[in-house]
């Protein structure tokens, strides 16, 4: 099925794109004029806080609800709820939804193996098994696994159809860091199976360790979009000095120092950060600075800058 819908794309169209999708209930404007693309083998990772319409946008690319405008193209196929070929693009397609609650009465081979008979052409279960590590609980009810083998289980159903395009929203929220390490390593494993994945989260190392391409939302709209390094270097190029001393500084000093190292943020009483590109010139600057005022540097350490200054730069909140 797959090397059908295949014939006749070129590789390089791209498994997913959307172009000026929006959606609005009610009063509320969840998504505005979203544009996107996913290349095929790549992972593409929508990152957002709470609320922002990452499970909107997840929903209108799956079919699930019609964005109020805008156009989806799925391998470069229009993709809408009355497409004819729908069920073909369908075949292609897994998804793990972020409310996913399975028949807790099934075990895990059945609700594969009920997964498996959605498609004309699936994995075997034993395979699937295996990829997720869960050969060992193949007869054990969903209700009977941990969180995070209960999440391997969703998973496995999302990717039983051997799709080439996998829908993940918010596919580690609530795991213990080791079950999202085990979560991540199977989509690495994925991407190298050259599987193209959409990705929503609020967890910044999983964007950055994962994605190609991550999209920052906020409120809905796409703020920034770029690879990982490519979104620090056009927003955020600086280093990140914290400093934390025994007093505040006086209220002129602060404002100096903010003159010649915008911008300086105070974290706490007297904990600052600053950015800035100088980072050297700016620790002899401040070690001046409290020498002449008689205060304690208590701590100092400067770092890369990351996407979570990105996103914080761009937002002005930092995410949980
Ligand atoms: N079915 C719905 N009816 C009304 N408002 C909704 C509905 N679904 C989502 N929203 C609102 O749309 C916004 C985006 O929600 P959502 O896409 O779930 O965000 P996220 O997945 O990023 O947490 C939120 O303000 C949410 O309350
Ligand atoms: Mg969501």
């Amino acid at each position: 099925m797959l090397a059908a819908l295949r014939e006749g794309f070129a590789l390089s169209k791209p498994a997913l794109s959307a172009f000026s999708i929006s959606k609005k209930f009610a009063d509320v404007q969840a998504v505005s004029k979203v544009d996107l693309s996913l290349a095929q083998g790549k992972c593409f990772a929508l990152l957002g806080r709470n609320g922002a319409g990452k499970t909107t946008i997840c929903e209108m690319l799956v079919g699930v609800i019609a964005p109020d405008c805008g156009e989806i193209e799925i391998l470069g196929q229009p993709f809408h709820a009355t497409v004819p070929n729908k069920r073909d693009l369908l075949e292609n397609i897994g998804v793990l939804s972020q409310e996913t609650r399975l028949y807790q009465k099934f075990t895990v081979g059945e609700t594969l193996s009920l997964f498996a008979s959605f498609y004309a052409a699936s994995l075997d279960v034993a395979t699937v098994l295996e990829l997720m590590a869960l050969t060992a609980k193949r007869n054990k009810r969903l209700e009977q696994l941990s969180g995070g083998e209960r999440q391997r289980a969703y998973l496995g159903a999302a990717l039983v159809g051997d799709p080439d395009l996998l829908f993940l929203d918010e596919p580690t929220t609530g795991l213990d860091p080791l079950s999202r390490k085990n979560v991540w390593e199977i989509i690495e494993d994925l991407k190298q199976r050259g599987r193209s994945i959409f990705l929503t989260t609020h967890h910044m190392e999983e964007a950055a360790r994962l994605a190609d391409e991550i999209a920052i939302i906020e409120r809905g709209e796409i703020v920034a979009q770029g690879g990982p390094r490519q979104l620090i270097q056009r927003y955020c190029e600086e280093d990140v000095i914290s400093v934390q001393l025994d007093q505040p500084l006086p209220a002129s000093d602060l404002e100096s120092l903010q003159h010649s190292f915008p911008p300086a943020r105070e974290l706490a009483a007297q904990s600052y950060e600053l950015k800035t590109s100088e980072t050297f010139k700016a620790i002899k600057y401040l070690i001046a600075l409290c020498d002449r005022l008689g205060i304690i540097i208590q701590s100092m350490e400067f770092r890369k800058s990351t996407l979570e200054d990105v996103f914080f730069q761009l937002t002005g909140k930092k995410l949980p």
